[in-house]
């Protein structure tokens, strides 16, 4: 295998220390940007650099640390300049790169991205509610991780939390299901309803979730906490373990997880529930059979309230 590979061109502006390489011919890679500088530097005097670039594979973590730096950057004076599709759209390239990457020291990038959110000119300038777009046509699970977030804040803030808290629940909300970036695509994506053997390997991305975020430097267990426990169910009728002790975290992203899915799922099979319906047929059913806790769903509710 080559000692290099290929750069990604929405990380290529943010590097400084990364050097970058020109494939002149087979497996010959000249120097093209040294470290210390940014391309961007290079071009007003160079012009167009070359269509591809390269970087060293064990250079790969640090450049996409680099690169979660520019574009948190980027993201801060998106929403300080309330620009909610640039917003998005920086947030959607931060959560998929990282997400492409998930393992200690890239997964620590995204507690800055969430910290921005809750930030008092974020608050000011209402740009949670609209990331929470109800009717997105691009559906991933980048998405739903960001729609679980958007959601995990503004519960915070309806329910006062401090900044650190509701950074917390925001990163458990973006984290959540991490564990399926090492699931088969053909499961995460199947049009129809999933084989015992293969709802066997789609629970274990709690699991998989959980051994990912207890290796990263977080100052909280909680996160990992809410990658293992967001499907159980107070019941005990949950997955992977059938706890009935649910800590309170994993239990408020396990009800937003299942309101995202609901109002968001656009798989052929199951089309997107209005948010009322959701929360008033389906969701409302599992509390009153004891699944989900009856203070946390009306707390959601009335989080929802000026949606
Ligand atoms: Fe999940
Ligand atoms: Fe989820």
């Amino acid at each position: 295998m080559s000692e290099y590979i290929l750069a990604k061109a929405s990380q290529l502006n943010f590097y400084i220390n990364i050097p970058l390489y020109h494939n002149i011919k087979d497996d010959t890679y000249v120097l093209y940007k040294p470290t210390g500088i940014m391309l961007g530097d290079m071009r007003i005097s160079e012009g167009m650099h070359p269509h591809e670039l390269f970087i060293k594979q064990s250079d790969k973590l640090t450049g996409l640390q680099e690169a979660q730096k520019g574009f948190n950057k980027q993201l801060e004076n998106y929403v300080k300049s309330s620009d909610p599709a640039k917003v998005k759209e920086t947030l959607v390239a931060v959560v998929d790169e990282t997400l492409a990457e998930p393992r200690s020291g890239s997964l620590e990038g995204v507690s800055d991205t969430v910290g921005i959110f809750v930030s008092d000119y974020s608050r000011e300038s209402g740009v949670i509610n609209s990331l929470i777009d109800l009717s997105s046509k691009d559906y991933s699970s980048t998405m739903h991780s960001i729609n679980v977030m958007a959601l995990a804040l503004k519960y915070s803030f309806h329910m006062n939390f401090s900044s650190a808290e509701a950074k917390l629940l925001g990163l458990c909300g973006l984290l959540h299901d991490v564990g399926k970036t090492k699931i088969n695509n053909e499961i995460l994506s199947a049009p129809r309803k999933l084989t015992d053997e293969e709802f066997a390997e789609m629970k274990s991305h709690t699991i998989l979730g959980y051994k990912i975020l207890i290796a990263c430097k977080f100052n909280s267990k909680e996160i990992a906490a809410c990658a293992l426990d967001h499907h159980e169910k107070i019941d005990g009728s949950g997955y992977p373990n059938g706890k009935t002790r649910i800590s309170q975290l994993p239990q408020i992203i396990g009800l937003i997880d299942c309101y995202e899915a609901l109002t968001n799922d656009t798989r052929p099979y199951r089309t997107a529930m209005d948010a009322y319906n959701a929360l008033n047929q389906i969701i409302l059913k599992d509390v009153v059979s004891g699944k989900y806790n009856k203070n946390l769903y009306t707390n959601l509710i009335k989080s929802l309230g000026n949606l």
